[in-house]
């Protein structure tokens, strides 16, 4: 079977110029009949992060670097030098009616308490991407009280582990997909979705005299915001549709270390999510096979075929963190399984 191409998951993966893939944390863009990957740099390590780097393909199995398409120098002063400025997980959407690829990341240093968003937008979908600003979407006090390592009565609430989803509906009718931020707050402890504007470049306030960036309440928000896993300590947001219905896997909060995902699914995007277990079969270990969730990218949406796509993390060599990606794939009653291959390939997906 020499030649005949194949995703090995858990294995180094290099691209076009033999060097293995660096885009943790990744999320995948497909655009005109390409696919963009982007994600973390960590081919330097953990305290030199490079920025975010993007590979394209056109068959998901051989990807072309396309080099830094924001780099971590060009990152505000904030986010440089001793600060260890880091950006993780940051995702790439595309905006129909402004014709701009939009990044959203999680920006931050070390010691995890600058926990903000970052947006950057470019006219390419292989950059360079101009970073526009920082912030905290959302200020709410939850009944607990504010996280003060992340100092969330000051700053708003915190913005780490995060995804990008674009619905297929234009509720609005303004010509553009609705599409929402996924991310963990209030110190992890509860996931919050909250609605882009029309532009992707910040949440979507109801007062549109607003539409700036100022941080906001719960009331301010109204229907376009919600909490989700309430003290529950879930990671990872990786959310995708299917038939109607809005899936979201998350992981458990312990570091670098893996544990068992869990799925949940929602009739609305803003949830409630109810949680039905994890969809790993076979994973004896209780470890998502040995990897956390990132991204999940439809290949045959209709029939409920996806691809799993998570990072197998080797802290003390970031760069090397190998990807697992695993078919995924939904019943008829909406049970998700993903299943371990040594080595498979799209026919496999059935
Ligand atoms: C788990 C997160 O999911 C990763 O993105 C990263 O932030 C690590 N924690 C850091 O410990």
């Amino acid at each position: 079977m020499e030649n005949v191409p194949c995703f090995k998951p858990g294995k180094i993966w290099p691209d076009n110029k033999g060097k293995h893939i660096s885009a943790h944390g990744g999320g995948i863009l497909f655009h005109k009949g390409i696919y963009y990957w982007y994600g973390e740099d960590n081919s330097e390590g953990y305290l030199n992060n490079v920025g975010v780097s993007c590979y394209s393909s056109t068959d998901l199995y051989n990807w072309k670097h396309e080099g830094t398409v924001l780099k971590q120098e060009d990152m505000p002063e904030e986010l440089q030098g001793e600060n260890n400025g880091r950006i993780e997980r940051p995702k790439v959407i595309y905006n129909a009616k402004t014709n701009k690829f939009v990044m959203w990341m999680h920006a931050e240093r070390s010691g995890y308490a600058f926990s903000s968003a970052g947006v950057a937008i470019s006219d390419s979908p292989v950059g360079p991407f101009e970073f526009l600003f920082y912030d905290r979407p959302v200020l709410f006090e939850p009944e607990e009280g504010f996280d003060e390592h992340t100092n969330e009565k000051e700053l708003g609430n915190s913005f780490r582990d995060m995804h990008l989803f674009v619905d297929n509906m234009d509720s609005y009718g303004d010509g553009v997909n609705d599409a929402y931020v996924f991310y963990s707050s209030e110190g992890n402890l509860t996931m919050y979705i909250v609605r882009l504007n029309a532009d992707y470049t910040w949440i979507d306030l109801t007062d549109n005299s607003a539409r700036i960036r100022p941080q906001c309440t719960k009331e301010q928000l109204g229907d376009v915001w919600s909490r989700q896993f309430i003290r529950k300590m879930r990671e990872a947001p990786t959310p995708f549709k299917y038939q109607d219905k809005y899936y979201l896997i998350t992981s458990a909060c312990t570091g670098w270390k893996p544990n068992p995902a869990e799925y949940a699914i929602a009739d609305s995007v803003l949830g409630e999510y109810v949680t039905l277990g994890d969809p790993c079969e076979g994973d004896q270990e209780g470890t998502t096979f040995y990897s956390q969730s990132t991204y999940v990218i439809p290949i045959d949406e209709e029939n409920g075929k996806f691809i799993y796509i998570g990072d197998r993390w080797t802290p003390d060599e970031l760069g090397k963190s190998p990807y697992v990606w695993l078919p995924l794939t939904i019943d008829d009653n909406g049970k998700v399984t993903i299943k371990w291959y040594d080595e498979w390939s799209l026919t496999d997906l059935k």
